[in-house]
């Protein structure tokens, strides 16, 4: 299994001040260095973290791929075309959310999602769906053209060592099964950490993950270098 490290919440500490550190550009070096397969970033609306500066100076300075979260906006849509990162992953955005707090509900708008990503498509950039794991979402995420799902793994990562938690994890298991064979790829991420990571090796053919939070937060007493490897020793 891969690993992509989100990136955000280093801006977000930078932008805490308003000045230039911690360098979120070196973070996204480092990352990589130490066994990143891509970096990930979310270029929100409101630039609360990332902003647009960071995502044209990561196109031109990483080395694995860039993975860029976005909602189905216009302006953000231009900047993905115009930088053209190796792969979106298309969320739902609110302003008041302190993350993103659900999957995006792909089966009530099929078309408006089919087309949204078409010029992107078209433009040779991997599309992925962030997706709960239900489903009818993974059904009407196959309808639309993209490539690959990331399951929404918020909801197990709460019910981690908990009565829930057996339900949750089979709901993600059987959700890759299904887009497996839909011919979907499949990536997962949200809430994960040190802790809950492990189960992901239980589902079959899970391509890659994409962690953030847990990892920014250990980097501050271990270092990013360790926090990294750590996370990537316990997926492998
Ligand atoms: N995947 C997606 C689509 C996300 O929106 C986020 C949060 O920005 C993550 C993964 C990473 O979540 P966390 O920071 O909880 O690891």
């Amino acid at each position: 299994m891969l690993l992509g490290v989100n990136i955000d919440h280093v801006a977000t500490l930078r932008n805490a001040r308003g000045g230039i550190e911690p360098d979120v550009i070196q973070a996204a070096l480092i990352c990589e260095e130490n066994g990143a397969t891509s970096i990930t970033t979310h270029l929100r609306e409101d630039r609360r973290h990332i902003k647009d500066d960071d995502v044209y100076t990561l196109i031109k300075t990483i080395k694995t791929k860039l993975n860029l979260e976005m909602a189905m906006a216009d302006d953000i849509q231009k900047i993905a075309l115009k930088i053209k990162p190796y792969s979106i992953c298309l969320v739902p955005e609110k302003r008041q959310e302190v993350t993103t707090e659900g999957g995006l509900d792909v089966a009530s708008q099929t078309e408006k999602v089919s087309e949204f990503i078409r010029p992107l498509l078209d433009a040779g950039i991997i599309v992925s769906l962030f997706i709960d794991p239900d489903l009818n979402q993974v059904q009407a995420s196959a309808l639309t053209g993209a490539q690959f799902i990331e399951m929404h793994t918020g909801s197990y990562s709460e019910a981690f060592a908990s009565n829930n938690e057996q339900d949750e994890f089979l709901k993600l298991k059987s959700a890759a099964k299904y887009a497996q064979s839909l011919g979907l790829k499949v990536n997962a991420g949200h809430g994960l950490n040190y802790q809950n990571v492990h189960r992901m090796k239980e589902i079959d053919g899970l391509y890659e993950l994409n962690i953030g939070h847990s990892i920014i937060s250990r980097a501050v007493f271990t270092g990013l270098p360790e926090a990294v490897r750590k996370m990537n020793d316990l997926i492998k």
